[in-house]
């Protein structure tokens, strides 16, 4: 059977929705090289021990073996993607994006497995940003679709199985008007909010590494308005990073770990020693820097753009700096959704199904 799955090969976390199954996946960007680990105890999810060798035709290097997302994160030689990756040509994106499908067919079956091998098959609607999508999309379509295999090695509850993934086709749109796209509908596709349908809206939408700004009127990405920067909130986390180790002596051995704190408000941390040391001043002067920087660029698009009627600020980058933002607003109206990471995906996974003709059951829809 073939199944539809919205996938956002995202710079800080792979997120995945398959259709019929509510729960979305989250895995962070993060690849470390893989070995033989020593086990004193299983971890309690597979998730958080994703070891897994893959088989692709369109990797640098196929069959290699790798710890992926929170196994990955403590590691010394861990590597999260920097502002020279593509996403769309990345050997490191594309180990996380299979190893998330690969996951997501054993976590979606509620039979046990029938062999050591399973076979899946996808139709998968994902994004590229504004500014990449016109000389990449084709790229990032040919490099997805085809057949790899992702094995499982000491993963707990998945330790032997190996999946076979066929990608028979994938859609790709534009990140932040996905997003937009997802909130203008319901799940079956019809138009529930007729301000998005019919309007010309203003879209921030903020990632770790880029962030986009379409343009979308009824429901149109506009050509000419919409664009892109080549700047995220992991910018802002790499310095907030280097100022705490230079002030503290203390190093976030990763941007995953540190942000997993700040959405904790966890903003204390353990020096050598007895004492402990508040990072809330670091966080507040990078993220208060960041937010009056974007409220300056959705101000110019705004004064260029007049027409757009409402501006909304979407993206993990969104939910970190929302307080921020609104501060740095003064009196310019903007909106926010809660759970904005994961806009796109669900966008993704709604123009799959709209664009492949595809109905939940697996069948072409009429
Ligand atoms: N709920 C949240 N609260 C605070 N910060 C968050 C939240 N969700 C995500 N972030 C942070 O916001 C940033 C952007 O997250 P997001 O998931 O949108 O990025 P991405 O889609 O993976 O990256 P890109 O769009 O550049 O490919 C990341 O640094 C992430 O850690
Ligand atoms: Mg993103």
């Amino acid at each position: 059977m073939i199944k539809i799955a919205g996938i956002d090969v995202g710079n800080d976390s792979v997120k995945v929705v398959v259709d019929g199954s509510s729960r979305p996946i989250l895995i962070p960007s993060i690849v470390s090289p893989g070995y033989e680990r020593h086990i004193l105890q299983e971890e309690d999810s597979p998730l958080k021990a994703l070891d897994v060798q893959i088989r692709s035709p369109k990797l640098k290097r196929s069959n290699q073996r790798y710890f992926v997302g929170m196994l990955a994160m403590e590691d010394q030689d861990n590597s999260e993607l920097e502002e020279t990756d593509n996403k769309a040509t990345s050997d490191q994106a594309l180990v996380v994006a299979l190893t998330a499908l690969a996951y997501a067919a054993l976590a979606d079956q509620s039979y046990p497995a029938a062999g050591s091998l399973e076979e899946v098959e996808y139709i998968i609607g994902t994004g590229l940003p504004v500014r990449s999508f016109v000389a990449f999309h084709s790229a990032f379509e040919e490099r997805l679709t085809g057949e790899h295999e992702v094995a499982f090695l000491s993963t707990p509850g998945l330790r032997g199985r190996t999946v076979r993934i066929t990608i028979r086709r994938v859609v790709v749109s534009v990140e932040g008007a996905a997003a937009l796209y997802h909130l203008a509908t319901n799940d079956q596709l019809q138009v529930n909010n007729d301000e998005i349908h019919n309007g010309c809206i203003g879209i921030c939408e903020i990632g770790a590494l880029t962030t986009d700004f379409p343009v979308v009127k009824r429901m149109n990405i506009d050509n000419q308005f919409s664009t892109g920067e080549q700047f995220g909130l992991a910018a802002y986390l790499d310095s907030i990073i280097r100022d705490v180790e230079d002030q503290f002596g203390y190093r976030f051995p990763s941007r995953a770990k540190l942000i997993g704190r700040i959405r904790n408000r966890e903003f204390a941390i353990q020096r050598v020693g007895e004492g402990k040391a508040d990072i809330r001043p670091i966080v507040d002067m990078y993220f208060s820097r960041a937010a009056q920087k974007l409220v300056d660029l959705i101000r110019k698009r705004w004064k260029k753009y007049p027409d757009i009627e409402c501006f909304y600020v979407l993206g993990g980058g969104a939910s970190a700096l929302r307080s921020y933002i609104i501060d740095a607003a003064g009196s310019m109206r903007l909106r926010f959704e809660e759970d904005s990471e994961m806009l796109n995906v669900h966008g993704y996974l709604k123009l799959a199904k709209s664009k492949s003709g595809y109905s939940q059951s697996g069948a072409p829809a009429n």
